[in-house]
Formats: structure tokens, sequence, C-alpha cells
């Protein structure tokens, strides 16, 4: 993804604005679902009638043929797993990653959730997790590079003792599920430190912290990634604008 990024209008934002929030309405309803013995094809079926009574549609569906609303990744799976009839149980973690689509524009965020009592380095992996992703989107400043996000996720979850996906990024968003520029979750030597972050960008910034090594493999279903070593994985994503005054998370909801 060499390609330009492009900086949204006002009245771009606008709409922006609208597709992430019903993306964060829509994972506050699935947050209050999630219990054991629960599936996760259930929450996927709740989601896209949610989005289709509100006039969204699903982002995910159909995009290069995943076949779900949601992306629902249990334990090792790091991203893009399939929704399925299997009941979520006590101690499992849940990351559900999900997009949708208002009038022609974008919104992206994940959440990785508890199923009951979890142990206590699940606790921690998730907290952790959650941290990357306020200190990066913290970091997304006009003025600053996009090297600063990455380096605040990274530099979290290292020294924290977990380590950060290479394989998967965070991205630009608005007409598309995915702009340039790519955001990865670590800072690479001798790669600079990024494009000038300016006011009117548009980011999906996504940090997945793998509880062991970094590796991940796609299982047989050509979606479904898991970690390689078969530690537990944690994600959360924030779709972000970049404003004159800093950065706005248009994936949160106010109260
Ligand atoms: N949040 C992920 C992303 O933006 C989810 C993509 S799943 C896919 O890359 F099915 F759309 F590929
Ligand atoms: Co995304």
């Amino acid at each position: 993804m060499r390609d330009k990024i492009i900086l949204k209008a006002p009245w771009e934002l606008e709409i922006l604005r609208r597709s992430n929030r019903l993306v964060a309405e829509t994972l506050r309803e699935l947050t209050r679902m999630v219990r054991p013995g629960v599936s996760t094809l259930e929450l996927d079926r709740f989601a896209e009638t949610y989005l289709r009574e509100r006039g969204a549609r699903p982002a995910f569906k159909g995009y290069r043929d995943y076949p779900f609303t949601l992306c629902a990744s249990v334990n090792e799976a790091v991203v893009h797993g399939f929704p399925s009839t299997r009941l979520l149980r006590e101690g499992d973690i849940l990351s559900l990653d999900m997009g949708a689509v208002v009038d022609g524009y974008y919104g992206d965020a994940a959440v990785t959730l508890p199923v009951g009592r979890i142990s206590g380095e699940a606790e921690r992996l998730l907290r952790v997790t959650r941290e990357c992703l306020e200190r990066s989107v913290g970091a997304a400043q006009p003025g600053g590079r996009l090297a600063d996000i990455s380096q605040a996720v990274q530099g979290h979850a290292e020294a924290n003792g977990f380590s950060v996906v290479r394989v998967f990024v965070g991205h630009g968003i608005g007409k598309a599920l995915h702009e340039a520029p790519q955001i990865p979750n670590f800072v690479d030597a001798g790669q600079g430190r990024g494009p000038v972050l300016k006011a009117g960008m548009v980011l999906a910034i996504e940090p997945m912290v793998n509880a062991g090594g970094p590796d991940v493999r796609v299982l047989g279903d050509k979606w479904t990634a898991v970690t390689a070593d078969g530690a537990l994985s944690a994600h959360f994503e924030h779709t972000v604008a970049i404003t004159e005054h800093g950065s706005e998370v248009l994936t949160l909801l106010d109260g």
C-alpha cells in the first residue's frame, strides 16, 4: 500500500462518525451477550441484523469472500476467526472484530472480552493490549509521525513480556476498508518514522498482542490466524480521526 493517504473533508468525517459509532454500539450490545454457553455464530447473526436494521451493511462480509459479519477469534486465535456453533466456555478470551458501511463510509473496531472468569495471565494480556491501544491513540497527534503509533504499541507490549504480531497491521480507512497508510504495531529499523500525521487522516489502529512469540499461522479455512506456539492472543482496535487539536476516537460511545 504505497498509495497516497486520503485526507477527509469535514462532511466526510460526519459520515465516518456515524459508521464508527454504529460499530461501537454493536460491539457494546455484543459485549453484553458474551457469556459461557453462547455461540459466536449467534453473536454474528445478532450483529448482522443489528446493522441492517439501522441501514448499514457489514463491512467484512464479502470482502475477499470473507463469509461473516464478525471475526470471532477465541484464545490462541489472533484475528479473522470464523463465528461457529462452538459454545463459549468459562475462561475463554474472545476477540470480536467488526466493520460497518454507512452511506459509503467504513467503520472498524475490535475488542477482546473475557468469558466469565479468566486466568490472571489472560487478564493481564487483555489489560496490556487495551493499554497499547490507548497509548497508541494518544500518540496519534498532528505533526507527529506514523511510527509514534507503532512504537507506543510495541514498547508497551514488549515491556510487559508480550510480543506484537508482524503480519497484520492497522490501516487508513474511509470509502474503502483498507486505505494507505499501513500501520504496523512494530518499528522497523531502516523504515524511517513514516509519514507525518495530518488533520483529516482517519486511521484504524489495531494492536494484536501475543502472550508468547509473534509468529502466526493460518488454519485450513484460509482465514483463521492462530499463534504458532498456541499461546493466547488479544486484539483491540479503534478508528481515529486526526484533527487540528489531537486525535478523536470515532469508535467510542460517550456515556
Ligand atoms: N479489522 C480487520 C481489518 O481491518 C478485519 C478485516 S477482516 C476481513 O483488517 F474479513 F474483512 F478481511
Ligand atoms: Co481494521
